[in-house]
């Protein structure tokens, strides 16, 4: 047995895993357990068997790697069946996490121990799936289904201390989970057969039913059409109408098939980018991140506030800085109403809310970065501006800092030259709400230290986000590639959509928002001052502006926002307006249908990502795709602009592309070098392999 080693406490067997780094249940793992179980089950030296594990994870669940794959036997279920029908007691002892088929193992055992640190759940859900090995039927048989339900259908983890409460631990025990687990396993050997969780029906009561049933309808009216909150249900209910047999095996062909869905395929392939992200190509491997113990943030606006947030809520003491008492004031102020916003939600307590103000010092002058590891710059966003402000930092900050500008766009090595030391700075790009999206764009131009981009990864985690290494253009990844979204649904307003129906195409497509509303939420007039310092226009969206039209703000905008009114309404003056534009420009106006409109709103994304990917700006295409499934909600259900333009085919793309080019005349749309080619030789952009940044 490579992955399990069995040894003996008294007259209890102990099967420990070592499958790392997260003991997934691999299919040697998966037989040597099964091997471990049949030799403590044939010694009749041994009365109890205890499953235990190495290393940081008890068991993370099934090994998602082997998905799609055929199976190979043991499979999961029979596994648990025969840990579950074993004439001994089984006893699981979780140190560290117990998720999916993980807590399934644990579930299938006559008892569970725990230590405080153990976290147990079943996030299958969250890979677009349900639990596929007995979890759906013995969990809700150990602790009824009104309290199983909703553990399957968030797919969040609970503290063991919960666990205990609700009887899916029987012993919390402050360490040793191994030696609590043999003695509990040798006292149930004393009380003869041991008792099945999945053959209990204690719990599952008609109020159990009537109160599930009554979730369930929730979940259903608030999880649209996802087959898997569908497939939850389903799997659940058969608890109650069905055998336990019947129910397993209806539990399974409904796992089965949703492994075999593009929506799970997809979140799957989003669960290894993200992680693959962390990784950077060509990073000295002996770069170790400088340490942080105080932070700086310039600017203490919406932007800058979040970001300082951010900090406080790691526990990093940060300092605040503004030019002026009466701006650091207002900036400290809506920081305090953010988090008054978690508390009255109860997300946060009153104490953690003054913890966490008392981490955040205000300042006004530069001069209060002076003893900072990290500023991150977050003021205006003009290069001057910034050069200025890098340009006294550079005089102020301590020896070693990290210099970082928050700019979505701007060149870091204009800024990074004002300084003596541009091997410490980089970008640091968030995104708004700062203190709420995941996204962290680090953005690395030329000369930037290996340790500094070290650090910004660390850094990352440790804020709670997810980090993405990339090179140094204008608008970076994730901007670049919008600038071409927002080109391209103003194209479609000209040749004869309307905003309406270009909103609906995108939020059809899974988007929470379409473009329009989106920029009416945002304000119009931030585009408009972008295209105007790059001497770039746009007929439609600059019109709207001249008008005054600057959104939700000014009540009107692409909609009108009456009465202060959140959603928009559509306006006959916008739709005269663009069909106006049409006119002028010569355009004969047409109709185009939801896949039309969606398909000439990514092509050009794509062709940007593959752009982008050429050049180097991004080391491999997942991570274009973490940053759109971060950053700017991109439904995750579809795996990013690159992994959906795989699913459609690049070369069906790259034609798209140019029968638009060929139409409009812009040459910008012809499909890039690296489209073409993959499209040419019936490649996708998954068989790209990751370049050194
Ligand atoms: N299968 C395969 N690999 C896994 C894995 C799994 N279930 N869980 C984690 N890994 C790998 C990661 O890819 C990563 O590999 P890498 O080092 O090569 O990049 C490594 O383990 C470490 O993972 P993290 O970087 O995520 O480590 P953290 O310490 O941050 O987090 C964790 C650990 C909480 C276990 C997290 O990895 C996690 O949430 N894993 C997924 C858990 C999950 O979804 N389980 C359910 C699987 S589906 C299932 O069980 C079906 C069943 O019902 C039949």
């Amino acid at each position: 047995m490579q992955t399990v080693t069995l040894t003996r406490q008294g007259q209890v067997a102990i099967a420990t895993l070592h499958n790392p780094p997260v003991n997934a249940l691999s299919a040697a793992l998966r037989a040597d357990l099964l091997q471990a179980l049949a030799l403590a089950l044939a010694d009749s030296d041994v009365v109890a068997l205890v499953i235990a594990a190495q290393g940081k994870a008890f068991i993370a669940g099934a090994d998602i790697s082997e998905f799609g794959k055929p199976p190979a036997p043991p499979i999961l279920p029979d596994l648990l069946a025969a840990i579950e029908n074993a004439a001994k007691p089984v006893v699981a002892a979780i140190q560290g996490v117990a998720l999916g088929g993980g807590l399934e193992v644990a579930l299938a055992c006559h008892a569970r121990v725990a230590t405080p640190a153990a976290k147990l759940g079943l996030p299958e859900i969250k890979l677009g799936l349900i639990p596929g090995a007995g979890g759906t039927q013995r969990l809700p048989r150990l602790i009824g289904a009104t309290k199983a339900f909703p553990m399957m259908l968030s797919g969040e983890p609970i503290a063991a201390q919960k666990a205990l409460a609700l009887g899916l631990a029987d012993k919390l025990v402050e360490s040793d989970a191994v030696g609590a687990a043999v003695a509990l396993a040798q006292e149930l050997a004393g009380k003869g057969a041991p008792s099945k969780t999945g053959e209990r029906a204690d719990k599952l009561t008609a109020g159990d039913r009537e109160a599930f049933e009554a979730l369930a309808k929730d979940a259903l009216a608030k999880s649209g059409d996802m087959p898997n909150a569908m497939a939850l249900i389903e799997a659940v209910r058969g608890a109650f109408t069905l055998a336990p047999a019947e129910a397993h095996a209806n539990e399974r062909a409904l796992f089965v098939k949703l492994v075999a869905d593009d929506r799970s395929k997809a979140l799957r392939y989003a669960f290894f980018a993200e992680r693959e992200a962390a990784k950077v190509p060509g990073l000295d491997e002996s770069a170790k991140p400088r340490p942080i113990a105080r932070a700086a943030v310039i600017g203490a606006g919406t932007m800058g506030g979040g970001i300082a947030m951010c900090f406080a809520n790691a526990g990093i003491p940060v300092t605040l800085i503004e030019t002026t008492q009466e701006l650091v004031d207002k900036g400290l102020e809506r920081v305090r109403g953010t988090y008054g916003f978690s508390v009255k939600r109860g997300s946060l307590s009153e104490a953690a809310r003054d913890e966490r103000m008392a981490l955040i010092t205000p300042h006004v002058g530069l001069d209060g970065a002076a003893d900072a590891d990290i500023v991150i710059e977050a003021a205006f966003e003009e290069m001057g501006v910034k050069q200025e402000i890098f340009g006294t930092l550079d005089k102020i900050a301590k020896p070693g800092a990290i210099l970082a500008s928050n700019t979505s766009y701007l060149d870091l090595a204009e800024i990074a030259a004002v300084t003596s030391r541009p091997a410490d700075v980089l970008g640091l790009h968030f995104f708004s709400p700062a203190n709420v999206m995941k996204l962290l764009e680090i953005v690395r131009p030329a000369g930037t230290a290996a340790d500094v981009v070290a650090t910004a990864l660390w850094l990352g985690r440790k804020l709670g986000k997810v980090p993405v290494v990339v090179g140094n253009c204008f608008g970076f990844v994730g901007n670049r590639m919008l600038a071409q979204r927002t080109r391209a649904a103003e194209r479609l307003l000209i040749a004869g959509a309307l905003p309406h129906e270009v909103d609906a195409a995108l939020t059809g497509f899974g988007f929470k928002m379409g473009p329009f509303a989106m920029s009416d939420l945002a304000g119009n007039d931030i585009g408009w001052r972008t295209r105007k310092s790059l001497g770039k226009t746009a007929a439609v969206a600059d019109a709207l502006c001249e008008a005054g039209r600057f959104g939700q703000k000014t009540g009107k905008g692409y909609y009108l926002y009456p009465e202060g009114a959140r959603t928009g309404e559509r306006d006959p003056e916008v739709e005269a307006l663009i069909a106006r534009i049409s006119q002028e420009k010569g355009v004969t106006r047409r109709s185009f249908t939801a896949d039309e409109i969606v398909a000439r709103l990514m092509d050009p994304m794509v062709n940007e990502g593959a752009r982008i990917l050429e050049e180097g700006i991004a080391a491999r295409p997942g991570d274009i795709d973490i940053v759109w499934l971060n950053g700017y909600n991109w439904p995750a259900w579809r795996g990013g602009p690159m992994h959906w333009a795989d699913s459609v085919g690049l070369d069906v793309i790259a034609r798209r592309l140019q029968a638009q080019a060929a139409e409009s005349g812009d040459a910008s749309l012809e499909p890039a070098p690296l489209l073409r080619r993959l499209a040419a030789e019936g490649r996708g952009f998954s068989s790209v392999k990751a370049a050194a940044a």
